[in-house]
């Protein structure tokens, strides 16, 4: 049956893009039919990444009853030869502020024509879906995370606001029926980047701090700490890093990340 995964935060800037993008291309890289579903309607980057103009958006989906999910999915079997699709939010700004300001029976609808795309997905045989998501509370993030199996609430390890993340936790990621877990990303320690991807002791002995001080305050565990490396911030939003530096540290993480998702279901 097929699972489906999301990234969210409290914050913006987190990695979500940049994680959910990944995931998604080491699922596929492992033969995994694989739909990456862009739900960040406020700020879409991951036409950016993919390097791809959509012309059908899930903007158009969620107004227009006679789309469906094959109208939407741009397939990168042939770009990249993996089994990975994807659906992009609009970056049209026309497109973007109907969303915005949709009101309850849009939102209701929009709620619907996600259901009907997840069961489409799923009929057509993928294994996983991956949702990227806004910051915060948007109605379609939730929509998100409501439909999803696992939930990933990724922290940026510096600027981490420990009230807020947890307020959010407490009041929505408690009535979720998801798995939900921590990622902290872009962890910053004594020695960064760390050596051949890996923390020497006393960065470990923090990294581990940090972790349990996480898990303690919003009773969820923290299912990886990806450091901070130069060379993803570099290549910022150009490319799918995993694809283009499957050796790379940075995308050994999103394989181990892929595996414990994938143990705890
Ligand atoms: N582990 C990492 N090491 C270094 N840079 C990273 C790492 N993860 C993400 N980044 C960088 O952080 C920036 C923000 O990432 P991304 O766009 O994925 O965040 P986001 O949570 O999707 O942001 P938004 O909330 O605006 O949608 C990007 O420039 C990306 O290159
Ligand atoms: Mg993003």
């Amino acid at each position: 049956m097929m699972k489906i995964i999301a990234f969210h935060s409290y914050k913006g800037g987190t990695g979500k893009t940049h994680l959910s993008a990944n995931l998604a291309t080491v699922l596929a890289q492992r033969g995994h039919k694989t739909a990456l579903l862009d739900l960040d309607f406020r700020g879409p980057n991951l036409q950016t990444l993919c390097g791809i103009e959509a012309t059908v958006t899930i903007n158009d989906l969620l107004f227009d009853p006679d789309l469906t999910g094959e109208d939407i999915l741009v397939s990168f079997e042939e770009k990249y030869k993996i089994p990975l699709y994807a659906a992009f939010a609009s970056t049209d700004f026309r497109k973007m502020g109907d969303i915005v300001r949709a009101d309850k029976k849009q939102r209701q609808r929009s709620l619907k024509r996600i259901l009907r795309l997840r069961d489409e997905l799923s009929e057509a045989g993928f294994d996983y879906t991956i949702i990227d998501t806004s910051p915060g509370v948007q109605m379609e993030s939730i929509d998100g995370l409501v439909i999803s199996d696992a939930t990933c609430l990724v922290l940026k390890a510096d600027d981490f606001d420990i009230s807020g993340t947890k307020s959010m936790v407490t009041q929505l990621y408690s009535l979720l029926d998801s798995k939900n877990y921590v990622v902290l990303n872009r962890v910053v320690a004594e020695k960064c980047p760390p050596e051949q991807g890996v923390w020497d002791n006393e960065d470990v002995q923090m990294v581990k701090r940090f972790e349990e001080t996480i898990t303690e305050e919003m009773r969820m565990e923290v299912i990886t700490s990806i450091p901070c490396f130069c060379e993803v911030a570099r290549e910022g939003s150009r490319s799918i890093f995993s694809i283009k530096h499957p050796e790379h540290y940075f995308s050994k993480y999103i394989e181990e990340l892929a595996t414990k998702l994938i143990n705890g279901f």
